[in-house]
């Protein structure tokens, strides 16, 4: 196998996905552990008094002490080339979290075992299956009081309609969580809590043991012995095939905080993903190691380092071998270009990078040229990747200009910021771009919304919160909007290519629309 080949092969990037406090960013920092990418457990997030995140790049991320944006970390664990594409898990996330997936090939669902299924983990897990990829399901703080491990599956099977299969079963929970059994092995590990760093012993007791009533109480071994007859009988087995079309999840139980199950996890995990896989562009697969390079834009961040003004486009790279200096075409832009300062991202380090493989994400220098989903190649080459959808936003609100001199900034600001990505903005049928509304997926854009505006363009605005949750693209080209019979409290707007949307306050009002204008046909997610 030529090095080319092996490079695209090992190469492994993934998601992590979770409701917020789930333990996502534990998870995290104990993989990175793993790959000796950090030294010490604690480095990547430090204790609350000085806590923002790593990735802390705007100022007001670190006003608000969160992360607004995704970073991505690379490192080797064994012969894999590991990306993690890390998702903002506070409430306020926004669409960069959704369009994330778009770039990963997996992705590892974290939830909090006293919990089950959360609110954003159902919204993050929408989208994966628009894609089809594969879902790892990691049940996270065994070593507090957790629901029935049962109950976990059952939640996981009827909220988000995938078949699992648990790797490993906990024995018990909280003070008296006792370990795992391997299933595949037929074995259990004991529970060791540590302090979270690294070194962890494993302590392996064979499942006919006769140690192992001693080890972990009559009880238990009961309750043991009587689920995994029950999961023997009446489980799903482990089909791959159902795995890598995201139609079953394999179940992990651990702690990530006393990083327990953390590298078994880890190690069948790399073994069910797969490298990078074709990806679709004009209706064709793009083979990763057959096609020469390209890639596509996911992501757009602005002024990541204030000093330099900068905007940085962020690419999946999809086939082929990124050279520093090599000429690329940037289909949309119907361009031959290089591509500046190409890096690669760890937490607030960057790193100019001289080759990058199909799998990687890089970041390059974007002089206003990017788009969204924009396609990048090799010259030579013209296709283009099929587009990142829109995604639809939860929160709306009235922008208003204080002073109209400032009209052509205003336009100017609020449409740049729109083509990053981080607001949708539309208009009342016919209104103009003095007022306009603003759709967000997590309410923080706003604050940065003003914050830039008023920052970067030097305008001032009004705000004002709108009643609607749900907004809707209406798919039939055809259909007179105004004639819609509708609910009183939904809206009819615009966006700027002149699609038409509704606004709606509730579930209730969408069923409304739908049973009184037969024809209509409403989509969650717009084209771009
Ligand atoms: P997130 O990124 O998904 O939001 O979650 P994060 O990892 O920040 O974890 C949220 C809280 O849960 C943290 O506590 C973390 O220490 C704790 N946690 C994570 N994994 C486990 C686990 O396996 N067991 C237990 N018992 N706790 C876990 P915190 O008090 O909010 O923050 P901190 O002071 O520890 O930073």
């Amino acid at each position: 196998m030529t090095d080319f080949v092996n490079q695209i092969n090992k190469r492994r990037t993934f998601a992590i996905i979770s409701h917020p406090d789930a333990g996502k960013t534990t998870l995290t920092e104990k993989l990175l552990l793993y790959g000796g990418a950090i030294q010490l457990a604690g480095s990547v997030k430090g204790k609350k008094t000085a806590k923002h995140a790593v990735s802390d790049w705007m100022e007001i991320e670190k006003q608000r002490g969160i992360s607004v944006t995704s970073s991505v970390m690379q490192f080797n664990y064994n012969d894999y080339c590991i990306n993690i594409l890390d998702t903002p898990g506070h409430q306020d996330f926004s669409e960069d979290t959704y369009r994330t997936l778009m770039a990963a090939d997996s992705a590892v669902m974290v939830i909090d075992a006293s919990k089950g299924v959360e609110n954003q983990t159902k919204k993050l897990f929408k989208v994966c299956l628009l894609r089809d990829i594969p879902i790892f399901t990691f049940i996270n703080k065994m070593d507090r009081d957790a629901k029935n491990p049962f109950d976990l599956l059952e939640d996981i099977e009827e909220v988000l309609g995938i078949k699992t299969c648990p790797i490993n079963w906990p024995i018990g929970s909280g003070k008296e969580f006792k370990g795992v059994y391997d299933r595949g092995k037929d074995e259990i590990i004991a529970f060791t809590a540590n302090n979270g760093q690294r070194e962890v012993e494993a302590d392996i007791i064979k499942l006919n043991s006769p140690n192992l009533r001693d080890k972990i109480g009559n009880d238990l071994a009961d309750t043991l012995m009587d689920d995994i007859e029950l999961l023997d009988g009446a489980g799903d087995e482990l089909n791959l095939d159902d795995v890598r079309h995201g139609r079953l999840t394999p179940v992990f139980f651990g702690s990530a905080l006393t990083n327990f199950g953390v590298e078994p996890f880890l190690e069948e995990f790399l073994k069910m993903t797969t490298p990078p896989l074709p990806r679709i562009a004009d209706g064709k697969e793009i083979d990763p190691i057959n096609t020469p390079f390209s890639a596509f834009v996911f992501k757009i961040q602005a002024n990541m380092n204030k000093a330099h003004r900068d905007r940085i486009a962020f690419m999946r790279i999809c086939s082929g071998k990124f050279d520093k200096n090599m000429e690329v075409y940037h289909i949309q832009g119907d361009k031959k270009m290089r591509l500046s300062q190409p890096q690669q991202i760890m937490a607030q380090e960057r790193e100019v990078i001289d080759e990058a493989y199909a799998g990687d994400i890089i970041g390059v220098f974007d002089p206003g040229i990017f788009s969204i989903g924009d396609t990048i190649c090799s010259v030579g080459d013209k296709f283009v990747f099929s587009g990142i959808p829109t995604f639809a936003p939860e929160h709306f609100s009235m922008i208003r200009l204080k002073d109209t001199m400032k009209r052509k900034q205003f336009v100017k600001g609020i449409s740049q910021i729109a083509q990053e990505g981080a607001i949708q903005i539309f208009q009342t049928l016919g209104g103009g771009m003095e007022e306009v509304i603003v759709g967000v997926v997590g309410t923080l854009q706003f604050d940065v919304l003003l914050y830039r505006l008023k920052n970067e363009y030097n305008v001032d605005v009004i705000m004002e919160g709108l009643p609607y949750e749900y907004i809707r693209w209406i798919e039939n080209a055809d259909i007179d909007v105004k004639k819609l019979s509708l609910a009183s409290d939904t809206k009819r707007i615009q966006d700027l290519k002149g699609n038409k949307l509704l606004l709606f306050t509730s579930e209730w009002s969408i069923n409304w629309a739908l049973e009184h204008n037969k024809e209509l046909k409403l989509s969650e997610f717009g084209k771009n």
